[in-house]
């Protein structure tokens, strides 16, 4: 591949599109991506419809992501077939599972691209095979290998920025597919993190998202603990908010919980899954923690930090969870009291231990309990946003409202949504706002200065 062909993709304004699936993780891979291809010439689409290439980066966290993928990607036939010069690839999570490239591959034979989470540095090399010499690319099952530094990354979300300070996961919750499509963890060096927030902060971002499946763990192979690179980045970087996820609870730690508190730049705000309310139900997920140890956590995070905003994920319907299971996990959450908090029915992932659990749980009761919890989930956090009526708040601006014209739109430290009227262009801008009114997800509010 030579220079002459990046030329040829700017002189032919080609452009991209992505779609992108699955969690945050998964967005910043996109953003990488989309750094890959603006080096190599190409421009944003406006949409799918006017791409030259299309993305599809995809996450398997669950099981029917299969048959929308397979929809999503069909759909695309007579595009291809109308215009043959277009490029489709797909990515990410899924195509690491045993089989599935091959499986898309063979669905699909006018897919030009097919590779894993561990091969998108290759892309310009595949970019170029298909371009060049209508070559298809199928990576298949390739080993994770070392985190590579110094891929490009288009950011979407100005002002807000992600970071990834690790890979992989080594946790095997026994439901779980990510360890499988992830691989083990390993970790970034701590300067190399350190030079990238520093960057970020000096090129006008206000707020950095610290990335990791459980960042708690952070530190293999370095000699540096997550609460010591918390630190580093709350003192070193001049990053105006620092937020992070995921935290396993069985890694958190009372350094962990004293640095957040010492720290105003870095927001008081816990991502905290706890899956489920029964400990009978947590020994066979393999989450290795109790009710009572999570519950004490939680203790010691609000003795600490009593505005601390607290978010959780909850999977229903797990195999031989009981009624009496399920309304512990109910408890819970009225104990709790979250801000937020993704709740999923379970689904089976082929190749993990629970799939092979006897006492899979009907959809019939799966559905029905995960509607109580969300009903009730959402009460919560509609009670909790009345609660905030009348206090003052620092919002970080992100944008204007979608909803009302006229509004900005922000997120509190504690990471609530705010909608205030202003017409003024504060975007990026840290601003104090009095609460007017709560609703159901989002809260109203007036600017103060
Ligand atoms: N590492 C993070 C995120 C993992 S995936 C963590 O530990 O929290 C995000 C969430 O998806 C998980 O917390 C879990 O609640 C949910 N999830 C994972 N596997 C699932 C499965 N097989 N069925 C339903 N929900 C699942
Ligand atoms: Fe999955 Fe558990 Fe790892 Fe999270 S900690 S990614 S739920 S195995
Ligand atoms: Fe994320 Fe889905 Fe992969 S949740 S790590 S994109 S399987």
């Amino acid at each position: 591949m030579n220079k002459d062909f990046f030329h040829k993709i700017k002189e032919n304004k080609l452009c991209f599109h992505i779609e992108t699936y699955g969690c945050q993780m998964n967005e910043h891979d996109s953003e990488k991506i989309a750094g890959i291809l603006s080096e190599m010439g190409m421009e944003k689409a406006a949409d799918m419809e006017t791409a030259d290439m299309i993305v599809f980066n995809t996450c398997c966290v669950r099981e029917n992501a299969e048959l929308k993928l397979f929809g999503n990607v069909g759909a695309l036939k007579k595009e291809k077939r109308r215009r043959p010069s277009l490029i489709i690839a797909v990515c990410g999570c899924m195509m690491q599972e045993d089989g599935m490239a091959r499986k898309l591959a063979q669905t699909f034979p006018f897919i030009d691209i097919i590779f894993g989470t561990n091969s998108m540095q290759e892309l310009p090399q595949m970019v170029y095979a298909a371009i060049e010499h209508g070559e298809r690319t199928i990576i298949e099952n390739k080993p994770f290998g070392a985190i590579i530094e110094d891929i490009p990354v288009r950011r979407n979300s100005a002002p807000l920025s992600y970071v990834s300070i690790m890979q992989g996961c080594n946790n095997f919750c026994s439901y779980c597919i990510v360890p499988y499509v992830r691989g083990r963890e390993r970790s970034r060096k701590p300067d190399d993190i350190i030079k990238e927030v520093k960057s970020l902060a000096c090129a006008g971002y206000s707020e950095v998202m610290l990335l990791g499946q459980n960042v708690n763990s952070y530190g293999l192979g370095t000699d540096t603990t997550f609460p010591e690179l918390l630190e580093r980045v709350a003192t070193e970087t001049g990053m105006q908010r620092i937020r992070f996820m995921t935290s396993h609870p069985k890694d958190i730690s009372p350094e962990l919980i004293a640095v957040m508190a010492k720290y105003d730049n870095i927001c008081k705000q816990l991502h905290l899954p706890v899956q489920s309310g029964a400990d009978r139900v947590l020994e066979k997920m393999n989450r290795r923690y109790t009710i009572a140890r999570y519950k004490e956590l939680i203790r010691l995070v609000r003795e600490a930090m009593p505005d601390c905003s607290l978010s959780t994920d909850i999977i229903v319907g797990f195999p031989g969870e009981t009624d009496e299971e399920f309304e512990e996990t109910m408890a819970l959450m009225e104990e709790i009291r979250y801000d937020a908090a993704y709740m999923f029915v379970y689904s089976k992932r082929k190749g993990t231990v629970a799939a092979e659990m006897e006492d899979q749980i009907s959809d019939e009761v799966k559905k029905a309990r995960i509607t109580r919890l969300v009903n009730r989930q959402n009460d919560i956090m509609y009670e909790n946003n009345l609660k905030k009526v009348g206090t003052i708040q620092k919002v970080l601006v992100e944008g204007r409202s979608k909803r009302s014209v006229g509004d900005l739109c922000g997120r509190t430290d504690c990471g609530r949504m705010v909608n205030f009227p202003c017409e003024e262009d504060l975007i990026g801008k840290i601003v104090t706002v009095r609460i007017t009114e709560g609703k159901r997800s989002t809260l109203m509010g007036e600017l103060i200065k």
